[in-house]
C-alpha cells in the first residue's frame, strides 16, 4: 500500500494547472457563498469569473442546495438507458422550455467536452440516417475551445490543447478566427468589424464540396481563448451559408447558455438559430456536473424514426450518468431560480455599468484591447518581452492575494462573475484591477 500523508498534496494530479508552482504555492478554496469563496487561510474572495464561467446564481444557494439533499434521501441514482426516472423528463422539458423555437429534444451528459462530443455525434448519426452518410466533416475555427475530448480539440483551435495529443479526428478544417484588433481594438459589444471573416465558409465548402461536411461548430461568443464578441453580421452570414448548402450549425453555448450574455441563449440574443446547441455549467449552477445537447426537432426526428442499423436503439450513445438524479433535481431547482430572480434580465439591465466599468481601465499600463458583451469582459494586456503570459500569471497572483478572483489566457484578463452580482461590486472589480494593474507598471 502506498504511503499518503493527510492533506499532502501530492497525489492529486490537477486539471490545466502548473502542478509543481501550485503544489508549492496552494491556493485552497474551502467555502463559499452568492459572490465570495472564502480560502483556506480565511479570507474572502470576490468572484470575478462565476468560478469557470459557470455559478450563474452564485454560490451555495438554498433552494439548489435543498433539492440536491433531497433528491439524494429519495432516489440517489437510477439508470436511463431503458430506464427512466420524473426528474429527467421534468428537466428536459424545462431545457426545451428556454431553447429557441424548435430546438426541443435534449440529450443529457455530465460535462461540456461530452455536450460537444454528442452533438458531432449526432450531426454525423443525421446524415448516416438521411443516406447521407458521406457528409463526415466537421468545420471548427481557429481560437475555438470544445472542451478536451478528441472530438472537441479535434474541431477546436487551441493549440496547445492539440499538438501533444495526435492527429484528432480526420476530416476536420477550421475557419479563421474573428479576433482582429487592428480594426477592433476597445470595441463596445459587437466590433463592427469582421462578418468577412464567415466568407471563408464557401472556400472551404468549395475545396471539400458541400456534400462531405456534416457540421460547422463554433462558440457564438468565443470565450476560454480570451471573449472574442462576434463582430456583427458574422452568426447571421454562417447561418445563411450554412443553410444553403444544407450544413448543420452547432453553437456551443457551454458558456454563453443559461444567461451569460443576458438572454437564455446565446442564439436568442444574437437572433441566430443553429440546429444544435451544446449546453453545460450554468444549467446546474455548478452544483452537480451536467451537460446538454438540444437538437432540432427535423435532427432528432431524422435519427429517431430512421430504421437504424440494429432494431430498437436509434443513437448508440450515452453516459452511465445521462440525467443523474442529483444533477436533475439541481437542473430544475437553478432554472426556478433563474426564473424567480429574472437573473437573464438582471445580467442585461447590468450590461451598460458593466461596459462602462471595463472600459475604465481603458489607457492603463499594458492595456491594449477591451472587450465586453453581456456580462462578458476580457482586458487584453501587451505581453512581457520574450515572456507571453507571464503577465497575465502576475495580475492573476496579484490580484487573488488582493482577494478578487480573475481569469487569465495567456495575457489576457477574462472576467465573468455571477449574474447576482451589484453595481458596487462591478467598482470594486474595474478598482482592484486598475490598482493591480498600476502596481505590475511599478513592479
Ligand atoms: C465553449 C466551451 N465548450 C466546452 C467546454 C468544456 O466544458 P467541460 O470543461 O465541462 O468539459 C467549455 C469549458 O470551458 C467551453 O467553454
Amino acid at each position: 500500500m502506498a504511503s499518503v500523508a493527510p492533506n499532502d498534496l501530492s497525489s492529486l494530479w490537477m486539471p490545466f494547472t502548473d502542478n509543481r508552482y501550485f503544489k508549492a504555492n496552494p491556493r485552497l478554496m474551502v467555502a463559499a457563498q452568492d459572490m465570495h469563496y472564502t480560502t483556506a487561510d480565511g479570507r474572502r474572495v470576490l468572484d470575478g469569473t462565476a468560478g469557470l464561467w459557470c455559478v450563474n446564481a452564485g454560490h451555495g444557494r438554498e433552494p439548489i442546495v435543498k433539492a440536491i439533499q433531497q433528491q439524494a434521501a429519495v432516489l440517489d441514482y437510477a439508470p436511463t438507458f431503458q430506464l427512466g426516472h420524473p426528474l429527467a423528463f421534468q428537466l428536459a422539458s424545462r431545457v426545451a422550455g428556454i431553447m429557441p423555437e424548435g430546438l426541443d429534444r435534449i440529450f443529457f451528459t455530465n460535462s461540456g467536452s461530452e455536450s460537444v462530443d454528442t452533438a458531432l455525434k449526432i450531426a454525423l448519426a443525421y446524415w448516416r440516417a438521411k443516406g447521407q452518410g458521406q457528409r463526415i466533416r466537421l468545420i471548427g475555427r481557429e481560437r475555438g475551445y470544445h472542451g478536451t475530448g478528441f472530438g472537441g480539440i479535434s474541431v477546436g483551435g487551441i493549440v496547445t490543447n492539440r499538438r501533444t495529443f495526435g492527429t484528432g479526428l480526420p476530416g476536420t478544417d477550421h475557419l479563421p478566427h474573428t479576433h482582429d484588433p487592428a480594426r477592433n481594438a476597445f470595441s463596445k459589444g459587437q466590433p463592427a468589424h469582421g462578418a468577412d471573416f464567415a466568407d471563408r465558409l464557401e472556400a472551404l465548402i468549395a475545396l471539400h464540396g458541400p456534400d462531405t461536411i456534416a457540421a460547422v461548430i463554433v462558440e457564438p461568443l468565443a470565450g476560454s481563448t480570451g471573449v472574442l464578441v462576434p463582430p456583427v453580421g458574422y452568426l447571421e452570414r454562417l447561418r445563411s451559408i450554412t443553410a444553403q448548402h444544407g450544413i448543420l450549425l452547432i453553437f456551443d453555448e457551454v458558456i454563453t447558455g443559461f444567461g451569460r450574455i443576458g438572454a437564455a441563449t446565446a442564439a436568442e440574443r444574437f437572433g441566430v438559430t443553429p440546429d444544435i446547441i451544446c449546453l453545460a455549467k450554468g444549467l446546474t449552477n455548478a452544483a452537480v456536473p451536467m451537460g446538454a445537447v438540444a437538437a432540432a426537432r427535423h435532427v432528432h426526428d431524422a435519427i429517431v424514426d430512421a430504421p437504424g442499423d440494429v432494431p430498437g436503439i436509434e443513437l448508440f450513445h450515452g453516459y452511465t450518468y445521462s440525467s443523474h438524479a442529483l444533477a436533475c433535481a439541481a437542473g430544475i431547482a437553478t432554472i426556478d431560480l433563474y426564473a424567480n430572480e429574472g437573473l437573464f434580465a438582471r445580467a442585461r439591465a447590468l450590461e451598460s455599468h458593466w461596459e462602462a466599468a471595463m472600459h475604465s481601465l481603458a489607457g492603463l499600463p499594458h492595456v491594449i484591447d477591451i472587450r465586453n458583451f453581456g456580462l462578458v469582459g476580457a482586458i487584453e494586456l501587451g505581453p512581457r518581452p520574450g515572456l507571453p503570459g507571464v503577465r497575465g500569471q502576475e495580475i492573476f497572483r496579484a490580484m487573488f492575494d488582493s482577494g478578487l478572483l480573475i481569469r487569465v489566457t495567456g495575457d489576457i484578463i477574462a472576467l465573468s462573475p455571477p449574474l447576482i452580482i451589484s453595481e458596487a461590486q462591478i467598482d470594486e472589480i474595474a478598482d482592484r484591477l486598475a490598482t493591480g494593474l498600476r502596481q505590475l507598471a511599478d513592479a
